[in-house]
């Protein structure tokens, strides 16, 4: 088991990954909320029928008693319809400002619970529990929200949880595809960190099975979290560099909305949307990195086949004109200088329509 802290100018708080980790939430819980037992566990229904009943059991020997509310599985739990009930089931069931919320699930369950957690009576503590090999990512730093059906969480909070506890075992049920939407968030923060750390994760990582206990996996989830929290640390509330986190983000963000939320994972849309900014970075921010080894590779892991209709630049660019990065109506997007090196770049809407159509040329062409 690996522990170490995150601090931010809101909060420091601790970060467990190993397996077993989740054991250690009794502990965290009589530590740092001494006396409190009201606890309020959202999960999804996949999560829950998988990985519940066991926590639940844990809690219960320790003494707490854990009201829980099971979403829809899946991206369209993001939504407000699903907020509010998540809101009233915990106002029905009396649980009040000592009360402490447990988000077990992937992304989608952080960011809805976290977004609660923010809003419940103006706030109460949350720990996440991310059960989803992308959740490295997203369980880490504070940003929660839902999406709006005019695009993807423009809704939320910046507000961190008392701690993370990433207990790996629950990794084993995950199918192929949310290994594979996961380790794109991982390759991101390789191409954040270094080239070493990219070149490990190519040599090493073949097919995505390779990846399913691989015995390097813990310490590159530990290594992926501390880009982050590196990041986080030094810009919590993104008014500078944490926009870099988002590097493959502009494009996968309409990706997602364009397919209809939950038809491409979000690691679908990121590793497709990495490989165009890589490809922008080559052509304008002095990038030197060989894109075809890096598109084969992509090919390879089972990323970048996304349908023509929506790869459709005239679908594609309203949704890059609501990013939250943009500036003075230019589209923004992250490229590399080099590796571990980002800046923002911006672009009029007639550039992005032309690199689009040169990238598709000369990658996705016939
Ligand atoms: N807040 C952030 O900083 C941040 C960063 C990156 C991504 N995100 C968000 O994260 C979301 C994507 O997260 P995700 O990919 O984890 O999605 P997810 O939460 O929908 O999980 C993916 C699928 O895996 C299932 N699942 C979860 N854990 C499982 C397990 N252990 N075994 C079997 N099945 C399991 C879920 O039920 C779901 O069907 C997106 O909404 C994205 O916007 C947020």
């Amino acid at each position: 088991m690996v522990s170490f802290e995150i601090q931010t100018a809101s909060k420091a708080y601790p970060i467990c990954i190993g397996k077993q980790a989740a054991k250690k939430l009794p502990e965290l819980l009589q530590g740092k909320f001494p006396g409190r037992k009201n606890l309020y566990l959202i999960t999804d229904s996949h999560v829950s029928a998988l990985h519940a009943d066991s926590l639940i059991e844990l809690l219960h020997h320790a003494g707490y008693d854990t009201l829980v509310h099971v979403v829809p599985s899946g991206e369209g739990a993001k939504s407000l319809a699903c907020y509010e009930a998540c809101m009233a089931k915990g106002f029905e069931h009396h649980i009040g400002r000592d009360g402490i919320i447990l988000a077990l699930g992937g992304g989608v369950i952080g960011d809805l619970a976290g977004f609660v957690a923010a809003t419940y009576m103006r706030g109460i503590p949350f720990i996440q529990l991310p059960t989803t090999l992308l959740a490295h990512d997203s369980a880490v730093g504070g940003k929660v929200g839902i999406n709006h059906p005019l695009g993807k969480n423009l809704i939320g909070a910046f507000y961190q949880p008392e701690a993370v506890i990433y207990d790996t075992t629950f990794l084993q049920t995950l199918s192929e595809r949310e290994w594979r939407s996961g380790f794109a968030e991982l390759i991101k923060h390789a191409f954040l960190s270094s080239e070493a750390f990219y070149d490990e994760l190519r040599s090493e990582i073949k097919t995505i099975e390779d990846l399913k206990d691989h015995p390097k996996l813990g310490k590159w989830l530990e290594k992926g979290i501390k880009v982050k929290a590196s990041i986080v640390t030094e810009d919590e509330r993104e008014s500078g560099s944490r926009a870099f986190l988002n590097l493959g983000h502009t494009l996968a963000h309409a990706l997602e909305a364009a397919a209809g939320y939950g038809e491409l994972t979000h690691g679908e849309a990121v590793a497709f949307g990495l490989f165009s900014d890589l490809y922008l970075s080559s052509k304008y921010s002095g990038l030197d990195m060989d894109l075809d080894r890096l598109h084969q590779w992509l090919v390879n892991l089972g990323y970048l086949s996304i349908s023509s209709d929506v790869l459709d630049i005239d679908r594609l660019i309203p949704y890059m004109k609501l990013d939250k990065k943009n500036q003075n109506g230019k589209i923004a997007t992250i490229l590399l200088k080099n590796f571990g090196d980002p800046i923002l770049s911006t672009f009029e809407e007639k550039e992005i329509r032309q690199d689009f159509a040169a990238f598709i040329k000369d990658y996705f062409a016939g």
